[in-house]
């Protein structure tokens, strides 16, 4: 079937600046996100740029990375940042603390300096979650000092110049712990609000000019962020960001659902929305906003382990598995259909259309992992559906959000777990405007039909050409693999902005238009 959509464009109301932040990445020390995924090492027989696999490294760039969290997640919790500087052949090798999921080690080769590195390849501000669990306040003072010091000052910037940087990191965004509810420390959000009193004053202290991060709530558990806000009240008022963890899935699996289960993951995805109104009532309740927005730095489809090539590997050749002890399943390694790039455009849309309360969101994880941009293992090296979610969606950073709404509806369906009737909105929506160029990204949320888009820009004259950018595949179920890397690739091309637009089905476009 195909639905005719009106869509309307307000040019002249500006909602605020789409911080660049908001199109944030994460990678941690956790299955074959930075082993093997970003990682290779210098005498790897995988082209690589000091040891960083290449093609990741400029596929990355080019989408404009703002910025990379690093090293967890609950990684960060047993992180001793001393064992990741000096020589490589010195650094200890430690349990990570993933290893009673998949028995890996932690070789320690990737460390401090190799997150810089990769930061500055690909165009990334680094964000490192400190340990707040087992370091001191001090230790993580002596970590910032280590990035941060001008060279020559103190003995950490020494310490970093005899280990090959002089000039300093300059980290400035900081984490203090993470899921401190869960795997940060199983701690009340009263115990945390201590906690994060205590770190965030010596943390502050240890350079100037910090945006720290205090860990807050999981979904939309509104509960512990008043309470953990209630604490840190009328201490700490410059905390930079307020986080929020959100994830969605379950849903079938990674590669097979149902229509019911693909409306019913998209809920879930859309339902971030509500999560952000109240993490953010909470922080202008307590007067936080004035220094600080929210950071959701954990977010993406969940789907059941074992769907990604590293499982197919295993699965296909237990032979060559079994003759290569190490060669394990990357842990919540999972496909990327049609279904997660459409989770993503709708994600990015409501971050897009909300600037005024998010400073920063950071997707998890980069590769091999959760909702991954690209899927790397010995000899491949794919970009999934999302990567190209995020290509076509880059113009949006740092460009002035505006209102932009359609007569569109909303689909109704059963939810595969109760059976109970549940909405969604049939087309999500926003729009931007950068050094006079018109961003518009459209995700047709529909299982079945075709919209035909007619866009009317009010306040403004558009040119009649405009520049279209489409993502869209025969099968929902479609993602790229090893063997067929680009089953789901982008289109561009030119069309008049006059004309009717079509986009089919669970498909995300992307139109780039310049007033006269
Ligand atoms: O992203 C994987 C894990 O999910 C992270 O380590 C943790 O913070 C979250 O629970």
């Amino acid at each position: 079937m195909a639905a005719k959509v009106n869509v309307s464009l307000f040019v002249p109301e500006k909602l605020g600046t789409i911080d660049p932040l908001i199109y944030g990445h994460f990678s941690e020390h956790i299955g074959g996100v930075i082993y093997d995924g970003i990682w290779v090492g210098e005498n790897s027989h995988i082209p690589n740029i000091n040891g960083f696999r290449k093609d990741l490294v400029e596929k990355f760039r080019a989408i404009k990375p703002s910025v990379l969290r690093w090293p967890g997640g609950c990684f960060a919790e047993i992180y001793n940042w001393r064992d990741g500087i000096g020589p490589k052949e010195e650094r200890p090798i430690i349990r990570n603390w993933w290893i009673g999921d998949d028995g890996r080690y932690e070789t320690n080769e990737f460390g401090t300096h190799e997150f810089i590195e990769f930061c500055r390849l690909v165009g990334a501000e680094p964000y490192i979650a400190a340990n707040i669990t087992s370091m001191t306040p001090m230790d993580i003072r002596d970590w910032i000092d280590y990035c941060n010091s001008p060279a020559g000052t103190t003995t950490m910037a020494r310490l970093r110049e005899k280990n090959g940087h002089k000039e300093p990191f300059n980290v400035k965004y900081w984490g203090v712990g993470n899921e401190t509810w869960g795997g940060g420390g199983n701690m009340t959000p009263e115990v945390y609000g201590h906690e994060f009193r205590k770190y965030s004053v010596i943390m502050r202290n240890s350079a100037s000019n910090l945006c720290l991060i205090g860990s807050g709530a999981n979904h939309n558990d509104w509960k512990w962020a008043r309470d953990f806000l209630n604490v840190v009240e009328n201490s700490d008022r410059n905390m930079g960001g307020f986080s929020l963890h959100f994830y969605c899935g379950t849903q079938g699996t990674a590669t097979e659902f149902t229509e019911n289960q693909y409306y019913r993951l998209l809920r879930q995805a859309a339902d971030i929305k509500s999560a952000i109104d109240r993490n953010w009532g909470f922080v202008v309740g307590y007067g936080l906003e004035k220094h600080g927005r929210l950071v959701i730095d954990e977010w993406g489809c969940w789907h059941k382990g074992g769907s990604g090539p590293s499982a197919d590997l295993i699965n296909n050749n237990r032979q060559a598995a079994a003759n290569n002890p190490n060669r394990v399943e990357n842990l919540f390694e999972q496909q990327s259909t049609m279904r997660d790039a459409v989770v993503a455009a709708l994600s990015l849309n409501i971050f897009n259309n909300n600037p005024e309360k998010i400073l920063m969101t950071t997707v998890a994880q980069t590769v091999n992992n959760l909702h991954s941009l690209f899927l790397a293992g010995d000899g491949y090296m794919i970009c999934t559906p999302t990567y190209h979610v995020f290509d076509m969606m880059k113009y949006h950073q740092g460009a002035k959000a505006l209102r932009i709404i359609s007569d569109a509806g909303e689909i109704t369906y059963n939810n595969p777990e109760n059976g109970r009737e549940e909405r969604i909105e049939r087309l999500s929506l926003s729009a931007s405007e950068k050094d006079g160029v018109i961003t518009v990204t459209a995700a047709n949320l529909s299982y079945n039909d075709e919209l035909h888009f007619d866009l009317k820009a009010y306040g403004v004259k558009l040119q009649d050409v405009c520049e279209y950018e489409l993502l869209t595949s025969d099968d929902v179920h479609h993602h790229n693999t090893p063997e067929e890397p680009e089953k789901v690739k982008l289109s561009k091309g030119i069309l008049n902005v006059n004309d009717e637009i079509i986009i089919p089905p669970y498909s995300v476009a992307t139109l780039r238009m310049k007033s006269i």
